[in-house]
This record gives structure tokens, C-alpha cells and sequence, in this order.
């Protein structure tokens, strides 16, 4: 809702762009923010309260496929869709663990965590950034080797825009079947959606790791029988064929009824379409495209459950989802477990590893601007937050910095304390953050790369 607009909007085609982008800031005291696919939670990469420019990453967007070696470079303006996309028309068995939506960016995506629907089987995106390319508070271009490793740890998870302008990434490709099977079967609380999603916490995080079962939450009108219910939305990938899959269902998870018909098997590819929600058939073409798919104005905020929610706790979130316009708002549980348990919370900054059974995310959007309409929703989706409280992580109650929340803290414009930073810092990266503050105070002492929620230096 920021009245404030850039005063310059700088395109690069070119690095030396970027350090002169750099030079130029730092000479006339304005700001920078860096922007790649433009999908931050709270608009920080193109709106501030302070006189900013913006440098736009989306004309470097260039993606070079080794498919001997199983790795590629992608610089930063590319998005998740154009990197698939490309990795497709190369080869059918080579793919990478990102996020769903295609119009993400890869800037802020990958240097922020990056999960999606092969974290199980292959954790996130950033777990497989073997080198990057960055250019820092000097205008200095620093490959993996130059920048050493402590700050090549910091921008794995930790957000890039703390520390310096990420050029590109260097990311390992990840090995898939030729055919995989997807799957979207809903459940209303006419058919026991209550104890299906109760049960699906005990299983989520522990099935098959080459299974992701994702569940989504909303209100909706059934065209069964016209009438308002909650929907238990379950979207799943199985890496592998249906008559492998079915079994596993049956054993592990039979109260959902999964049946041959609900699954369909296809490459890789179609299935990042199927998760973005396009309808069967739709060229892969759209994967190029940087139009958003979402509605103009929403809110986010995000949890992790580390013990199942009880039965009583999920009918409170009927209650919440019932009061709020069908199909406007959602939860996402997104399960963890798999190949994310076999980092250690301190490879990268990302923490959020062994022991979270799934990874909340609650969302609400809207069609029109103003301050009563955007006030009625983010009030709605602070109630929910508090209502969450007793049923996810505590001490800190920890949330994914992808899914930025100014909520649960802010920096000063200028100069924040170790202590006033520590309220989100800690909750975004839990002990990480001190290792961030400390790369940050060598590689940006004086907090040029700065917004309301980067890394501050120590004074
Ligand atoms: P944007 O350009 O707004 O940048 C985000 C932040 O990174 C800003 O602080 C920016 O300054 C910084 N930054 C960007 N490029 C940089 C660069 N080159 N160097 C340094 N700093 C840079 N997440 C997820 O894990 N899985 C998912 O499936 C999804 N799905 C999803 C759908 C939709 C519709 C939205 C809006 C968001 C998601 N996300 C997500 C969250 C997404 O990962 C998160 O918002 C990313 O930060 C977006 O990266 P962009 O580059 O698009 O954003």
C-alpha cells in the first residue's frame, strides 16, 4: 500500500550495470532495491518508505544447461517457470527442486530457501547452489572461490539481498523417472475431511520420501449439493508410476481412499503445469511467461507444526475459514520430512529441518485496492495467526523467510540493533541468524544492502 515509487528503475544487460547501479547509489544516498521476479510477500524489492531505486533483474536471465556434468547457470532475472522449462527441452530425466508457481523469480527464491513439490525426495532449491556469482557492496564480482565460504552459506537461505546483487547461481540438476504421477482428490466435512486431515499428520512427513502430499484448506460451494462446506484439498506428486503408488496409499494412508482413476501419469514437466493449475494440454509455453498468476493483493504469513494438531484445533480453523469469502482464503500444509531431515539445521541458513512435521501457510487475497477492504483481511488472517499458537513451534515460533511477514518484526530505517533484529531474525533462521550477523558485519559493515527485514550489521 506504499505511496512511494522509485525514482529510477535501472534494467541491466550487463554486470557493469549493476556496479555502476551500485557507485551511483552509494554517491547519492539512495537506496537500492534489488528485484528479480517481484513475487516479495511485502513488496520490499520495489517499494520503501525511503527515495529507492530499483534494479531490475528480468533482462539477465539467461540459462546454460550442462546435462554431462548435471548442472546449470541461471542468472537471477530468470523465473522458476523459464528454468523448468529450459531444463525440459534439454533432457526428460534431468529437473530441480524449486518452488510451484512458474512466475517466481529465481533471485529471490533460491537465496531465500525454495521449496516445492520434490523437497521430499530432494530437499530445497537451495541445497544444491554449488557456486553463485555476486557483486558486493565495492562493486566487486565474486565467484564462489573469491567470495569464501561464509558468505556463499549466507546467501544460500539466508536472502541475498543482505549481502550484495546475486548475478547467477550455479545449481546441481536433480536425476527424475521419464514418468511421474500426480494426483488432486478433495474431501469435504460431509466425507470426514476432519479425521482425514487429522490422520494425514501422522503420515505426511514419514511416508514414502518419493511421495509429496500436500493439502490445501478453503471454504468453497459443493456442486454436489450447493451448499457451503470446507474443502481438504490434497495435490500430490509420486515420483514413479500409479501401480507403485497405489500400494503405499493403501498401506499408509487408506482412510483418504485414493483409487487409479483420481492419478494420472506424465513427464515431469506437465506436472509443474498441473501444480501451477493449468488445465491438461496447455502448451509449455505458458512456463515463459512473467505474468503473475495470483490476485493483485494479499497477505501471507507462515508456521511450522512440529506435534499433530488435534481434532478441536482443526474445527477452530473451520470456524475461521467459514467466516472469510469462499475461496479467498486458504491454508497450505506443506510436509516436510524425506531428504529435508538429512541436513543439519546449520548447513545452510534455512533451519528448518528434523522434528517440523509440515510447514503452515496461510494466505488471503483480494481483487480491490483501499485501506477498509486490505485492513478487513490482514485483521482476519492476525486472528487466525493467534489462534495457531498453541499448536505450532515455540521458542521460537519459526516461520519461512520466503513467506516474509513484516509482522513478526521490522529493522529501523537506518540502523537496527543485533537485539531489535533478533525478534524476526530468530524466527526466520533460528540460531543461524547470529552466523548472518556476523557475515554481514564483514561483508556490509556499514549496511548499505538494507530493507525492513535484511541482516543488520553489528555497530
Ligand atoms: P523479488 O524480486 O520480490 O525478491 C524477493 C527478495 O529477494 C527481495 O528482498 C529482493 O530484494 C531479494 N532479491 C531478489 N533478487 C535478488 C538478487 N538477484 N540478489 C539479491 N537479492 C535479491 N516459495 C516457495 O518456497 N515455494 C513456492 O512454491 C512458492 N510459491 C509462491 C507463489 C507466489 C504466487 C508467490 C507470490 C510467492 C511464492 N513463493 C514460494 C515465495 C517466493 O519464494 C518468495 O516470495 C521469493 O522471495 C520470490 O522471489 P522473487 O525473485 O520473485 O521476488
Amino acid at each position: 500500500m506504499s505511496p512511494m515509487k522509485p525514482l529510477v528503475i535501472v534494467t541491466p544487460f550487463h554486470e557493469s550495470q549493476i556496479q555502476a547501479a551500485i557507485y551511483c547509489s552509494k554517491r547519492s544516498g539512495i537506496q537500492i532495491r534489488v528485484r528479480s521476479g517481484g513475487h516479495d510477500y511485502e513488496g520490499l524489492s520495489y517499494v520503501s518508505e525511503v527515495p529507492f531505486a530499483i534494479v531490475d533483474m528480468r533482462n539477465l536471465r539467461s540459462i546454460s544447461i550442462d546435462t554431462k556434468d548435471k548442472t546449470a547457470w541461471v542468472e537471477t532475472g530468470a523465473t522458476l517457470g523459464q528454468l523448468y522449462y529450459t531444463i525440459a527441452s534439454k533432457s526428460k530425466t534431468l529437473a530441480f527442486t524449486a518452488g510451484v508457481c512458474p512466475t517466481v523469480g529465481v533471485g529471490g527464491h533460491m537465496s531465500g530457501g525454495g521449496y516445492g513439490m520434490l523437497s521430499r525426495r530432494h530437499g530445497i532449491a537451495a541445497d544444491h547452489i554449488i557456486d553463485a556469482k555476486v557483486i558486493d557492496v565495492n562493486g566487486r564480482i565474486l565467484d564462489r572461490k573469491s567470495m569464501g565460504e561464509d558468505l556463499f552459506w549466507a546467501i544460500r537461505g539466508g536472502g541475498g539481498t543482505s549481502f550484495g546483487i546475486v548475478f547467477a547461481f550455479k545449481i546441481e540438476l536433480i536425476v527424475i523417472p521419464q514418468t511421474v504421477t500426480v494426483f488432486n482428490v478433495t474431501r469435504t466435512l460431509e466425507q470426514n475431511a476432519t479425521q482425514i486431515v487429522h490422520r494425514w499428520q501422522y503420515v505426511a512427513d514419514k511416508i514414502d520420501e518419493n511421495l509429496l502430499l500436500r493439502l490445501f484448506l478453503r471454504s468453497f460451494t459443493s456442486s454436489r449439493n450447493g451448499k457451503r462446506t470446507i474443502g481438504a484439498f490434497f495435490t500430490s506428486l509420486y515420483l514413479g508410476r500409479v501401480d507403485d503408488l497405489l500400494p503405499i496409499m493403501q498401506e499408509k494412508f487408506p482412510e483418504l481412499g485414493l483409487v487409479k482413476e483420481d492419478c494420472t501419469e506424465i513427464p515431469w514437466i506437465e506436472s509443474v503445469l498441473f501444480f501451477a493449475g493449468f488445465p491438461r494440454n496447455t502448451s509449455l509455453d505458458v512456463l515463459t511467461s512473467r505474468v503473475p498468476l495470483v490476485r493483485p493483493y494479499f497477505k501471507g504469513k507462515s508456521d511450522y507444526a512440529m506435534e499433530p494438531i488435534p481434532e478441536h484445533g482443526l474445527k477452530g480453523i473451520w470456524k475461521f475459514l467459514d467466516v472469510e469469502n469462499e475461496n479467498r482464503a486458504e491454508l497450505q500444509f506443506s510436509p516436510y520430512g524425506g531428504r529435508l531431515n538429512d541436513y543439519s539445521e546449520f548447513e545452510i541458513p534455512f533451519p528448518h529441518r528434523a522434528g517440523n512435521i509440515f510447514m503452515i501457510h496461510y494466505l488471503v487475497s483480494w481483487d480491490k485496492p483501499g485501506k477498509k477492504e486490505s485492513q478487513r483481511h490482514v485483521d482476519w488472517i492476525r486472528k487466525l495467526y493467534s489462534y495457531m499458537a498453541p499448536y505450532v513451534s515455540k521458542s521460537p515460533r519459526t516461520a519461512y523467510f520466503n513467506y516474509r511477514d513484516l509482522d513478526i518484526g521490522m529493522n529501523n530505517e537506518r540502523n537496527t540493533s543485533f537485539k531489535q533484529a533478533s525478534v524476526w531474525g530468530f524466527k526466520y533462521f533460528k540460531n543461524n541468524f547470529r552466523r548472518l550477523v556476523r557475515v554481514k558485519t564483514e561483508v556490509d559493515p556499514y549496511n548499505f544492502f538494507r530493507n525492513e527485514q535484511s541482516i543488520p550489521p553489528l555497530s
